[in-house]
């Protein structure tokens, strides 16, 4: 179908079905297990309601934000998906390209299929990029990599500290590992590949599973950009983030596809903040809380940003929005979302994201606890 006909991040997803590999398909799609985590991470939002306010002069509306000391124009980040090409030629550039021209940010995946350099050297001067960094066995190709990473311009360090093991996911695993030009220029350093096991885990062998919060120190000692650990579910940690010294982390559950079963971002994140409130200032300026998982509409961002979030990740949304259309798929996508996110802000009441606050939202159907 024509671009134009495209009137929601669901409708890219319908179309990407149709046109990737049953192999890209699989891999992009699939989550661990029972998939029970995945369904929740979009269910759990249809259990906030908004409680709109009135009267308020909406006339003009302004979604913008700064994440992490960066400007956009969106509170929403393009989370890091490996394997941009299985779903089109030109992989994470058509991310690069879109989010340039519409001031969103992108979270630049440790398996790109593009090279990271490929990547940077896409972007604009002006344009702000992170990278999501999974840690090799070989600390000296990490350090590498992000010193590299921080003098290219990157702007802050997402670590990905939920996938000590690559989830079991089973869709992804019926699918033999065929190589077709499409695989990640993954980091040297990697070896034992297994192809006959999915496509997840023959690219991420290298990945060190004896990375523990001792090593939080060596990372602050080899960059200045803000440290972020993408991952963290439970309280606990979020107060041992708080506490190492770290800018932020991102509640997730790596869109269903690590551990099954555990709770959905948007559900920790009443928790969790409640937990922040009692270790220090909230909001606090030194310290984000982002949340990904299952964000396919602006409501959904409007919600977590309500309950305490500074920002959210989209990874298959715009995924999709590329593999069924390239670069002219994500901008559509991000329009789609600034749209709504005039329209929501409008009929809630708020007209900047500094108005909303946690009284605009119901989350009593949360099971918090
Ligand atoms: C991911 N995600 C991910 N995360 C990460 O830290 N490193 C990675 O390499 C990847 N790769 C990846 C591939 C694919 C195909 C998907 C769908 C996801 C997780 C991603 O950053 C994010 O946490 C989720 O995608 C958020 O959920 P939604 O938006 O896909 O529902």
């Amino acid at each position: 179908p024509p671009l134009d006909e495209m009137l929601n991040l669901h409708d890219f997803e319908a179309v990407a079905k149709g046109v990737l590999t049953e192999k890209a398909w699989a891999y992009y799609s699939s989550a661990a297990e029972e998939e029970f985590s995945l369904r929740e991470n979009r269910a759990a939002y249809q259990r906030v309601w908004f409680l709109p306010r009135i009267l308020r002069d909406v006339t003009s509306i302004d979604p913008s934000t700064t994440i992490l000391g960066q400007k956009s124009s969106l509170p929403i980040y393009i989370s890091a998906t490996a394997l941009g090409k299985l779903g089109h030629p030109d992989g994470e550039l058509n991310l690069t390209r879109a989010a340039a021209k519409y001031g969103v940010i992108q979270m630049i995946p440790t398996l790109a299929s593009c090279s990271f350099d490929e990547i940077v050297d896409a972007s604009q001067p002006n344009q702000s990029l992170f990278l999501q960094l999974y840690v090799s066995r070989d600390r000296e190709v990490t350090k590498k990599y992000v010193q590299h990473a921080e003098k290219r311009g990157v702007k802050a360090l997402f670590i990905t500290v939920d996938a000590p093991q690559l989830g079991r996911r089973e869709k992804d695993m019926r699918m033999k590992f065929v190589d077709d030009g499409a695989g990640a220029k993954v980091q040297e350093g990697q070896s034992g590949i297994k192809k006959d096991q999915g496509i997840a885990r023959a690219i991420s062998s290298f990945i060190d599973p004896s990375l523990a919060w001792k090593d939080i120190p060596w990372f602050r000692s080899i960059t200045s950009m803000p440290i972020i650990l993408k991952g963290v579910a439970s309280p606990q940690d979020a107060i041992m983030a708080l506490e190492a010294g770290v800018q932020g982390i991102v509640l997730s559950n790596h869109g269903g596809r690590q551990l099954d079963n555990s709770r959905s971002g948007l559900e920790n994140l009443v928790d969790i903040v409640a937990a922040l409130k009692t270790r220090g200032p909230w909001p606090n300026p030194k310290f984000s809380v982002f949340i990904d998982g299952g964000v396919r509409r602006a409501s959904d961002a409007l919600k977590a940003l309500a309950l305490g979030a500074s920002a959210v990740g989209v990874g298959r949304g715009f995924l999709y929005a590329f593999s069924a259309y390239g670069q002219d798929g994500v901008e559509k996508a991000i329009e789609i979302l600034r749209d709504e996110f005039e329209m929501n802000m409008r009929l809630l009441g708020c007209r900047t994201l500094g108005e909303l606050s946690p009284d605009m939202v119901d989350a009593s159907a949360l099971r918090t606890h």
